[in-house]
């Protein structure tokens, strides 16, 4: 069990990660911050009054400020705009950036040894903006992506096999956006490789399904995106590390030449444990796959790149 997990955002995604945090009992306790005043304070102690009844001893607090937080062993960022119907990730990213570059820069500040989860879109381009502000080593700053991803494939899939989800195996790589890189070749029930249950067309209408995985869903809501799937998904990630227990899990990591990349966030599996991201582990590829990975590689690197040349008003924003 941790200490202390701040989790900054008060929305969906941020509250229903504290609520899963606090019944998985992760950590001592949970501080949830937001600058919306009322917000986290209310939504918190609604979540500690639970405890009770589902027998959790973590306290949950919430606040506007960072005081608090001070000292915390991690920090998930959920903080900024979400998705309207028709908008992509992508057009998130100035806001964003502007919101991720302050909260960094209050983490950096009160919790200079915490391990930072980033949640905010464009995932990969606010994990850079993290790690630049920070300056926090690479096995710090990593982002959720690939466990939500990886999540919707192996759903579509077990619905298509009829099997238990629990059976289904799959590893989604690459960016998490329009250029995801779902491998299917590393796709199996219980070790049989998927191919042997569904044909090629069924095969890659999931595949085109799970692209689009968070856009079906803000079309349903029309006022924000998905939170229960990626809220689960940062849960099996914090839990890997609060209890060291080196899962092997697709995070978006900062390569430092691994698949042939550099300086970029990306989708790839990566062993969590309580010092982070303790390996980046790489897995040989077919063409196509690897091909589909640098055009992943190329989109991210192109946000990054918008983003260090965006007017400076967008960078104080
Ligand atoms: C999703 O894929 C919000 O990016 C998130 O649903």
């Amino acid at each position: 069990m941790l200490s202390k997990i701040t989790v900054v955002g008060a929305g969906h995604v941020g509250a229903t990660t504290a609520q899963r945090l606090a019944e998985m009992e992760l950590a001592r306790e949970i501080v949830l911050v937001d600058i919306l005043e009322g917000i986290p304070q209310g939504k918190a102690l609604d979540e500690w009054e639970a405890g009770p009844i589902l027998g959790f001893d973590t306290r949950v607090l919430g606040t506007s400020g960072y005081e608090e937080t001070r000292g915390s062993d991690l920090v998930v960022i959920t903080a900024g705009v979400a998705r309207k119907p028709g908008m992509s990730r992508e057009d998130l990213l100035t806001t964003n950036a502007g919101i991720v570059r302050q909260v960094a820069s209050r983490v950096k500040g009160t919790s200079p040894d915490a391990i930072v989860l980033v949640v905010s879109n464009p995932l990969d381009a606010m994990c850079e903006v993290a790690k630049r502000v920070t300056g926090f080593p690479r096995e710090r700053v990593f982002g959720m992506a690939g466990v939500l991803d990886t999540a919707r494939f192996r759903t579509f899939i077990a619905d298509a096999v009829c099997v238990s989800v629990e059976d289904v195996q799959a590893l989604v790589l690459g960016g998490h956006g329009d250029t995801m890189v779902p491998l299917v070749s590393y796709t199996t029930v219980s070790g049989v490789p998927v191919r042997e249950f569904l044909d090629d067309a069924t095969v890659q209408r999931i595949v085109r399904r799970t692209r689009d995985g968070g856009a079906e869903i803000v079309k349903y809501l029309k006022e924000g995106s998905a939170y229960y799937a990626p809220s689960a998904a940062v849960a099996q990630m914090v839990e890997a590390i609060a209890r060291d227990k080196k899962r092997l899990l697709p995070c978006a990591a900062w390569l430092e030449g691994e698949y042939g990349q550099r300086d970029v966030y990306l989708g790839v599996p990566c062993k969590l444990g309580r010092g982070g991201v303790e390996a980046i582990v790489e897995v040989p590829l077919t063409g196509d796959e690897r091909r589909a990975l640098e055009r992943s590689a190329d989109a991210v690197r192109g946000q990054i790149e918008f983003l260090r040349r965006a007017p400076a008003q967008a960078r104080s924003s």
